[in-house]
């Protein structure tokens, strides 16, 4: 069972921190990262006031999209240790109150999965070749868009062994199971009580618009999707309450808001759009980007929450802009165009800031004050760097630098045989960004996120508030308030690289006090005229607004 609470809405307040098992530590010095090494830095997950951690897949996988393919969903890859190994992470981590996210990857498995090969091998008509989607030609579904576009030029691909092809939204090693056989539907289930049973206490969904094929449609977001999921979600009430589902559907607001059902489908999901927007309202100066897409976005469920993110593990997906904005988002952003992949950017946060620690700060404030549970991902809160020299998304996923030791303290092996190479980079490299450095110094950017979601974890209204834009006669300022119950938060950002003046109308606000939440000093009580501010350069300001 979990322990970590009984708040059935512990999602609303959270505060995650994505990461990988074999980016974080390795405890058996063999150059991949463990559940023992994991174990062992809790306490600095602790320390930085996140709620819950999220982990990336580590169940045993041929790893060719780095364990996304699935071989068998209840153990775990014995290079990360054994499933006691996990049981102990799971308890550890619960005994410091945090929460634990794992990964349900529903829409596919690896080509090594005894499913498929079971499927492969099975009579055309038999329903173990009905767990995955076969044809004989590959005309069918062709208004499916292909994901994974540098790599694959076809949703089908052909099986020799069964003599068909079989239809995959990912890599060709990743079949797609058939929900159409009510057999498939049990097996996940089954699967997804495993870890329940386990005590885990959410699941993200991975990829999960797709699981369904219809023709003559995209075969994204169809209704069979989403009856699956209200499915999933009743077993859930039924025998789990308060864990949760984390859709994983990177789609326009419209679309995304579908899978929190009427509150009975996933309890959060990620809002996709509204990260490169971030980036465009920065180096546009010009609040605009983030404001469309918030006025787009559609009111959710009072039992559902948003997650929200900067970076991630995949590459900065640019899904979900105008093909127009994508291309100016690879001119800003992606010059060179090895950081360039399918239809994104691979790079990390503080390289996109150009390690302008100010802008990345101001990045942070909006990922920790805009609706939505914030997503850390791992090494960004010390502004690790990147590699795009490494293949796929490799590069967002070396090891977490510790300190300016061999292999920046992340394992005692021989540096070639770390699973990637750690940030050599004359910017980036472990000697300047690591975990110690930044521990000793209380000015450090590690120092600074702690302290940012400290304030965070203060105020409900940030993970539960209701959201308003605040008009402010200037583009280049964006500000809101975030109210819940009887408390008011102001937020006030300046998207410039110039030091910018607003008139803020406050009148909603007249007789309170703007108290700002870092420093805790009160400024002059709002009055009926508008509200002056001066903000240097990617200055943000929080204010509670009392009385
Ligand atoms: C989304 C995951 O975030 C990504 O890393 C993976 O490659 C695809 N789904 C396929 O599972
Ligand atoms: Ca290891």
């Amino acid at each position: 069972m979990s322990t970590a609470g009984n708040d059935s809405l512990w999602y609303k307040d959270a505060i995650i921190y994505q990461t990988h098992v074999r980016a974080f530590c390795d405890g058996n010095g063999d150059g991949i990262g463990d559940f023992r090494g994991l174990m062992s830095k809790l306490d600095y997950v602790q320390a930085l006031g996140v709620t819950a951690i999220w982990l990336l897949p580590f169940y045993p996988s041929p790893l060719k999209d780095d364990g996304y393919d699935i071989a068998d969903y209840s153990g775990v890859h014995p290079m990360y240790g054994t499933l006691q190994d996990f049981m102990d992470f799971l308890d550890e981590a619960h005994r410091r109150g945090l929460r634990v996210i794992t990964e349900l990857v529903v829409n596919h498995t690896s080509d090594q999965h005894p499913w498929f090969q079971r499927a492969r091998h099975s009579p055309p008509d038999s329903e173990w070749r009905d767990f995955y989607v076969w044809s004989d030609t590959v005309d069918r579904y062709s208004g499916a868009r292909i994901i994974f576009k540098d790599f694959e030029i076809s949703n089908w691909a052909w099986d020799p062994i069964a003599g068909a092809y079989y239809w995959h939204r990912f890599y060709s090693s990743q079949p797609d199971l058939n929900y159409d056989n009510p057999l498939v539907k049990q097996a996940v289930i089954a699967t997804m009580d495993d870890w329940l049973d386990l005590g885990v206490d959410g699941l993200r969904l991975d990829a999960v618009p797709y699981l369904y094929e219809r023709e003559g449609t995209n075969c994204e977001n169809l209704p069979e999707t989403h009856q699956v999921l209200k499915e999933l979600r009743a077993h859930i009430d039924q025998r789990y309450p308060g864990r949760m589902l984390l859709g994983e559907a990177n789609q326009w607001p419209q679309d995304a808001v579908a899978y929190f059902g009427e509150g009975d489908e996933c309890h959060a999901a990620f809002h996709f759009p509204v990260m490169p927007r971030l980036y465009m309202a920065l180096s546009k100066e010009d609040r605009s980007p983030i404001v469309d897409i918030l006025r787009q976005t559609p009111p959710i469920p009072e039992n559902s929450q948003w997650a929200i993110f900067l970076r991630n593990h995949d590459e900065l997906t640019l899904e979900m802009v105008t093909e127009e904005d994508r291309q100016y988002m690879w001119d800003t952003y992606a010059k060179d165009a090895r950081a360039r992949i399918n239809l994104g950017i691979r790079r990390r946060l503080a390289p996109l800031m150009n390690n302008d620690w100010r802008k990345i700060e101001l990045m942070n404030c909006f990922l920790l004050s805009l609706p939505g549970t914030p997503i850390i991902y791992y090494g960004d809160e010390i502004g690790m760097g990147d590699n795009y020299y490494l293949a796929d998304r490799n590069g967002v996923r070396t090891p977490m630098q510790w300190n300016a030791e061999r292999n920046a303290g992340f394992s005692s092996a021989n540096p070639q045989q770390l699973y990637l190479p750690v940030i050599s980079d004359p910017e980036y490299r472990r000697e300047t960004v690591n975990v110690e450095v930044q521990q000793g110094n209380p000015h450090s950017l590690l120092a600074w996120t702690r302290r940012a979601i400290m304030v965070r974890q203060q105020h409900k209204a940030f993970g539960r508030g209701t959201f308003t834009v605040v008009e402010s006669g200037n583009r280049h300022v964006l500000a809101y308030t975030r109210c819940h119950a009887d408390n008011c938060i102001l937020v006030v950002a300046n998207l410039s690289q110039a030091a910018q003046c607003v008139d803020l109308d406050l009148s909603a606000f007249t007789g309170s006090t703007p108290v700002e939440l870092f420093g805790r000093n009160a400024f002059p009580v709002v009055s009926d005229t508008p509200y002056r501010l001066a903000l240097g350069a990617h200055e943000f300001f929080w204010f509670d607004l009392v009385g």
